[in-house]
Formats: structure tokens, C-alpha cells, sequence
């Protein structure tokens, strides 16, 4: 079996012959254009795996006259898309269709949590996950065929966690920055916005292996309804976003 170290390398010996111009083999994440940017990952890092990211980010409300939301947590299932990265000889999408894969997910791939009976998008919070993983099945707009490459969830002490068990890599984090995402983001299926392009860093909790940064870039869908509108207590809103993790 090939390691995925190998694997790796002739991914970004191969990026790195198809662009001989281009000084930087490793692409860097993404920016948003817009007047303030997440500053790039610490010196030294090399990017590991790009993930597609698809689940719900949780919210609360203290009453329906709350003037804020509280965040509280998320549930999303991972995809491995490094290949399709526009700097990828072969496998590599145009810049505009990379740019649009978590839109598309969003909009028609099939919802890849275990949903609680008569929901739309509350996940059953016995077994979020299917067991055993699934890939993402072609959809509009994709690819191909996603292949499953980890989970990402809240811990039991509400610690954000990245577990890409396809390929033993973890990733414990907390929150360094976050940037607003440009203004013509999918606003999601619930109409309420794209949530915020992250820096998360490790969490320094011991619990990670092989990650020390995750960035959360070019989100779509996600952002929470106003207390107003969703009255007390908890909601949970889907989205789709590109994880990069160093
Ligand atoms: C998020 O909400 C879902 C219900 O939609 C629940 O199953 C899950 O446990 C919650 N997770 C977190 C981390 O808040």
C-alpha cells in the first residue's frame, strides 16, 4: 500500500511541475477579498488535506427576544477533495468550479447526518454519523464520488474536534481569528448566510496527531436564524465549507 506521505509528495511534486512559474507549490488558503484576511498558516506548515465539510452548525437562544445567538456547536462529516484542488495536475478543477463545490453540496447533496425522525436538519444526537462512513455520492456540480475521510464535531469539554480517521490525522482546535465571508456567499437553504472563514489552531490539549492548523474557507450556508425567528432554545443550520488542514 502506498502511504499517504508518499501519495502526498507526488500530489505536490506533480502540482509543482505543472506550475513552474508559481513560487509556492503548497496552495496557501484562500482569501475573501474583502478589507481585513486571515493571516496565512506559521512558517514551516505543509498543507495535509483538503477536506469538503457538510453537516449542521448548532445554535441557542436564550429566549425569542435574545438581541444574540449563541453558538454551540457543530456536526459535519469530511470528504477528501485535495485532489481536486485547482493546482492539482490531471485531477484539478477550474478555480470558478472549486470555488463553487461546497455551494453545490449544499444545494444537492444528500444531507449526510442521521436526522432525528421529522426533521429537516436536526441530527439525531445519539448517532449523528452513519455507521459504517459513507462516501458522498456524485452530485450536481461535484466531481465525482467523495471519498470519506473523517468526522468533525464538539468534544465532551466543547472542544472543536477534526478526527480524519481515513488517514490518522486529528486535529483538537481553538479558535485564533475569523474573517466575515464575501457578500456573495450562498446564504444556505435556510436563507440565513454563510458563517464566518476561520483560523482554528491546536488546542494544545494533547489530543491532536499530525495537525497544528485548520482553516474553514469558502463557506456556504451555516449562519443562525434571529432569535426572533427561531424562538428559544436550540437550532441547528446546515452548511458546507472547504476545511484546509496543515
Ligand atoms: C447539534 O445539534 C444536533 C441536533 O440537530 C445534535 O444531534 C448534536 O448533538 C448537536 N451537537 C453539538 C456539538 O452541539
Amino acid at each position: 500500500m502506498v502511504s499517504v506521505k508518499s501519495l502526498l509528495l507526488a500530489t505536490m511534486a506533480t502540482a509543482a511541475y505543472a506550475a513552474p512559474r508559481c513560487v509556492k507549490s503548497m496552495p496557501a488558503p484562500p482569501k475573501t477579498g474583502g478589507t481585513k484576511e486571515l493571516a496565512d498558516p506559521a512558517p514551516g506548515l505543509v498543507l495535509k488535506k483538503i477536506a469538503l465539510g457538510y453537516g449542521i452548525q448548532n445554535y441557542t437562544c436564550a429566549d425569542e427576544s435574545s438581541t444574540s445567538v449563541s453558538a454551540s456547536g457543530a456536526v459535519a462529516v469530511l470528504y477528501d477533495v485535495t485532489a481536486y484542488h485547482p493546482a492539482t495536475a490531471k485531477t484539478g478543477l477550474t478555480k470558478p468550479e472549486w470555488e463553487k463545490l461546497p455551494e453545490s453540496a449544499l444545494r444537492s447533496a444528500s444531507f449526510p447526518l442521521n436526522k432525528l425522525p421529522g426533521s429537516e436538519y436536526n441530527a439525531d444526537p445519539a448517532q449523528p454519523f452513519p455507521a459504517p462512513p459513507e462516501d458522498m455520492a456524485t452530485f450536481s456540480g461535484g466531481p465525482g464520488l467523495l471519498k470519506f475521510l473523517g468526522h468533525h464535531y464538539f468534544d465532551a469539554t466543547g472542544t472543536p474536534m477534526f478526527d480524519l480517521s481515513a488517514v490518522g490525522l486529528k486535529a483538537s482546535v481553538v479558535k485564533l481569528d475569523g474573517v466575515e465571508a464575501p457578500k456573495d456567499a450562498y446564504e444556505g437553504p435556510m436563507g440565513t448566510g454563510a458563517v464566518a472563514w476561520l483560523q482554528l489552531v491546536e488546542s494544545k490539549m494533547g489530543l491532536s496527531k499530525g495537525l497544528s492548523e485548520v482553516y474553514r474557507v469558502i463557506t456556504a450556508g451555516g449562519a443562525p436564524e434571529a432569535c426572533s425567528v427561531a424562538g428559544k432554545g436550540d437550532q441547528s443550520v446546515p452548511y458546507a465549507t472547504f476545511y484546509y488542514f496543515y
